[in-house]
């Protein structure tokens, strides 16, 4: 028997779009030595909407640091779109970073004194796309979260929520498959929140993979899917609630499919 792969929920022929295999990250300075991550195995398929959620200093951040390609683990194995993430080039570690990554922070990191349409523009000059075509991907992207008429304004111009909007068209001015957030919402009023979620839920529908972090559980009952740290590892990995047409394809269910034959 030949083995099938599944193609409904899985784009990379490796099945998750990211595999963490057993991975720790101990800080280091000095004698002191942190254990913030303790043998995490997490496999998301591409597509997929995630939380991770866990107290402060459960290692969240961390976490995300790695998925970003930000940080490396201690020890442990990081295979991105089947890649894995120790063998690339610098060059090629950039190149993910600004184009097939799009982070938001729950700080905005917003330059303050540039205009909303030139923070926005920001990764495709790091990744050397022309200034014509840069002005007209920000200009889109502000459009699209509802900023349209404020992409002249600087950051200090604009609300707390008006920002991070700022900071989600930053994140998918170059059109990446993965967007990682870290806290969004922490520094948001309650309607801002619900303006945030309805951003990353349009950026799910229209396909792409979206980690959200946070600490918040109504934050985390907005996605599909909540994988819980504490101290460094992970302890619950559950389906927030069914999506409606197609199973969440983890790597286990995918083993399971195969190994039972039931493809
Ligand atoms: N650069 C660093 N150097 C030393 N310790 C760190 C560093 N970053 C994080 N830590 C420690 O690692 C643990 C996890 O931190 P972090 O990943 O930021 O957690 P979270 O985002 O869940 O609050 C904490 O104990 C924190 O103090
Ligand atoms: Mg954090």
């Amino acid at each position: 028997m030949t083995a099938t792969t599944d193609t409904t929920a899985t784009a990379s022929p490796a099945g998750a779009v990211i595999k963490l295999i057993d991975v720790s990250k101990t800080y280091r300075s000095g004698s002191l030595e942190v254990a913030a991550l303790r043998g995490v195995s997490v496999s998301i398929a591409a597509g997929e909407y995630v939380a991770i959620t866990g107290p402060s200093g459960s290692g969240k951040s961390t976490l995300m640091h790695i998925i970003g390609c930000l940080d490396v683990p201690t020890t442990g194995s990081y295979r991105l779109a089947g890649q894995d993430v120790s063998q690339m080039s610098e060059a090629e570690l950039a190149e993910v970073r600004n184009r097939r990554i799009g982070f938001v922070f729950q700080q905005f990191n917003l330059l303050p004194s540039m205009s909303a349409w030139r923070n926005v523009e920001l990764p495709l000059a790091y990744a050397g796309v022309p200034r014509a075509h840069r002005r007209d991907a920000a200009m889109e992207a502000l459009e699209r979260v509802g900023l349209g008429d404020r992409v002249e304004h600087r950051p200090g111009e604009l609300s707390g929520g008006q920002q991070q909007r700022v900071a989600v068209a930053r994140a998918l001015v170059g059109d990446p498959a993965l967007i990682l957030a870290d806290e969004p919402t922490g520094n948001l009023d309650t309607a801002s929140t619900r303006d945030a979620l309805r951003l990353f839920g349009e950026l799910h529908d229209a396909g792409r993979t979206v980690v959200l972090i946070t600490h918040e559980a109504d934050v985390a009952a907005a996605t599909k899917r909540t994988i819980r740290i504490r101290d460094g590892a992970v302890y619950d990995d559950t389906a927030t609630r069914p999506p409606p047409s197609r199973p969440v394809a983890t790597m286990d269910s995918i083993v399971a499919r195969h190994v039972s034959g039931a493809g």
